[in-house]
């Protein structure tokens, strides 16, 4: 009987540990938001500049070779860790989790209704606050991202498949949901 009271206990107090206030949320999403901003920013600013010099053959090794320190970086900045990922992957690097692959679903649906998208901010399992929010195809995304032979090359393809040959990150529309921002909080 006593230890089934303690539990109780526990089990409530851990309960109460994991509930955000609403100022919070607030607080969490619009800093999320911010970092998401300048992470996009940051990548596609040095992709853009790279695909003006040299187009494909110059922006897909920088991607390959800057996407991650960059955001690395960023996240030291931010003192969080910063994550782009997608049920459609070119670089493993991206893998979702069982929680990021739930919510891209998500997003899809609601995109698929004709409805807003909206930033998530919960606790995870280690009670660390966490951002979520979409990633969305742009028409200038689709060069490296969209229908091979209509909105992107065959020669683009493939040299995209010279460093990743198991990328199906192709086959996008303008406005569909390429994946999501995955921004957690460090305690
Ligand atoms: C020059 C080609 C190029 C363009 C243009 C481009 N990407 Fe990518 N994208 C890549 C490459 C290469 C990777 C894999 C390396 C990385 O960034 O992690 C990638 C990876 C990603 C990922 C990570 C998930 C995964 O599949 O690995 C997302 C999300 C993404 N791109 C979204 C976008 C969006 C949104 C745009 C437009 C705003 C865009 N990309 C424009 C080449 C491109």
């Amino acid at each position: 009987m006593k230890k089934i009271l303690i539990f109780t206990m526990l089990i409530s107090l851990f309960s109460c540990n994991s509930e955000l206030s609403e100022k919070e949320k607030l607080e969490y999403t619009v800093k999320g938001k911010e970092i998401a901003k300048a992470t996009f920013d940051a990548l596609s600013s040095q992709l853009m500049a790279k695909m003006k010099a040299g187009g494909p053959a110059e922006a897909v090794p920088f991607c390959n070779l800057k996407a991650a320190p960059i955001t690395k970086q960023l996240s030291e900045k931010h003192n969080v860790v910063i994550k782009r990922a997608s049920d459609k992957l070119r670089s493993c690097d991206n893998e979702p989790t069982e929680r990021e692959l739930e919510i891209i679903n998500n997003y899809q649906n609601i995109v698929a209704e004709g409805k807003e998208l909206k930033p998530i901010l919960e606790l995870d399992s280690t009670n660390a606050k966490h951002f979520y929010a979409p990633i969305i195809v742009k028409a200038n995304c689709l060069v490296c991202h969209g229908k091979v032979n209509e909105t992107m090359s065959v020669k683009t393809d493939s040299i995209i498949k010279l460093t990743y040959p198991f990328d199906i990150a192709t086959g996008y529309n303008e406005g569909d949901v390429r994946g999501v921002w995955s921004i957690a909080f460090n305690k």
